[in-house]
């Protein structure tokens, strides 16, 4: 459907939105007693001040459960309405059962189909759009798109370059029909495997196996080459913030509100300006929560949603780029 050479919107968004993060916080002069580093530098270079971390008993499904519960109680929906759950997480709690399922146990989502998928930052975005593409065939109704993460969980904190920059924290959405004129517009999704080296979690998995070596040589952890990735995700948040936009027949100016991943200020700073969108209407709370990867967008939506910024009808623009690499994004009118 199109009017004049913009696209109409699915009818297929948000019904309801919810976001949890763990209690305990770690600011920046937490940091400084840890590593050698200084809340001049992480402020300057990200423009984060604090984090959230979660508590010794909890993992990301348990941060999932309450985000999926507040986002069920927004959308006015039990759990037992829920067709799909898709979890997005690179740190979930074991590699199966998926958070997915224990969600699904979690919260008594007794119909629904649940699995995770693996886009690192992206994983929201991702799950968004194979959302919208689900229910578009009719055979799905309610799908539970979730971004959650315990980040702090696989950081070294002896590693002053990484383990400054993330936080734990989930965010969910129920993705329905919510009728014409509203609801997605477009959505983008890519991936560049050949620059995966620059962000990784090297041990663990079947190419290197746990053992006592990976464990004393700190292969468990984020390792991460952040000046290649930083020059690569303005490149890609800017081409996935122009691709939606041009897709739809939209410009930057047209905008009400810009939602990217938050993983530093200056990588939100750079993809705003590509596409000539003001300060104003870029929603930023990095310097709250850190880099929560998959979880970032949605904290954010909830938390503008809830501050009153996020209003019906709005046209709203959310890009994400992580690891693997995968970068994606999505038009939508609220
Ligand atoms: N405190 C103080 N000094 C530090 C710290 C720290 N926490 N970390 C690194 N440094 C030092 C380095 O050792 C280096 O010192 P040297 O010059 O004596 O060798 C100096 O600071 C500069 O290091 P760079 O890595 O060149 O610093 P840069 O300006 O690139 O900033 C940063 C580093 C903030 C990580 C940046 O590269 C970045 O934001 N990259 C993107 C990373 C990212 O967001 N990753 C998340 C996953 S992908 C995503 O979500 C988008």
């Amino acid at each position: 459907m199109e009017s004049g050479n913009r696209k109409e919107p699915s009818g297929i968004g948000i019904k309801g939105i919810g976001a949890y993060v763990p209690e305990a916080t770690l600011t920046n002069s937490d940091l400084e007693q840890m590593v050698d580093t200084s809340d001049q530098w992480i402020t300057e270079r990200t423009g984060i001040k604090k984090r959230h971390r979660a508590s010794p008993d909890q993992a990301t499904s348990d941060l999932a459960r309450e985000a999926a519960l507040r986002a069920l109680d927004d959308a006015n929906l039990r759990p037992s309405d829920l067709d799909v759950i898709i979890v997005g997480t690179a740190t979930p709690d074991m590699f199966f059962p998926s958070t997915g399922c224990l969600v699904q146990r979690a919260i008594g989502a007794t119909k629904a189909a649940a699995f995770d998928i693996s886009a690192a930052c992206s994983g929201f975005l991702y799950g968004l759009s194979i959302a919208e593409d689900f229910i578009k065939t009719g055979k799905y109704e309610n799908i539970l798109v979730i971004g959650a993460e315990t980040l702090t969980r696989i950081l070294d904190w002896t590693d002053r370059a990484t383990c400054v920059l993330f936080g734990d924290g989930a965010g969910a959405a129920v993705v329905g029909r919510v009728g014409d004129g509203r609801g997605i517009i477009s959505t983008f999704m890519a991936s560049d495997g050949s620059m995966g080296d620059l962000l990784k979690l090297p041990a663990g998995g079947s190419r290197m196996p746990a053992s006592e070596a990976t464990i004393r040589n700190r292969l468990h952890y984020v390792k991460m080459e952040g000046n290649k990735l930083f020059k690569a995700a303005v490149k890609a948040m800017a081409n996935a913030a122009t691709r939606v936009l041009e897709d739809s027949g939209y410009t930057g100016e047209d905008l009400d509100l810009l939602v990217t991943h938050q993983a530093n200020l200056r990588i939100i700073d750079a993809t705003a300006k590509r596409i000539d969108i003001p300060d104003e209407k870029v929603y930023t709370n990095v310097h709250e929560y850190g880099n929560t990867s998959a979880a970032s967008i949605p904290i954010a939506l909830a938390e503008a949603k809830r501050k009153g910024v996020l209003k019906h009808d709005m046209l709203v623009e959310l890009v994400a780029f992580g690891g693997g690499l995968t970068w994606a994004s999505v038009l939508m009118v609220w």
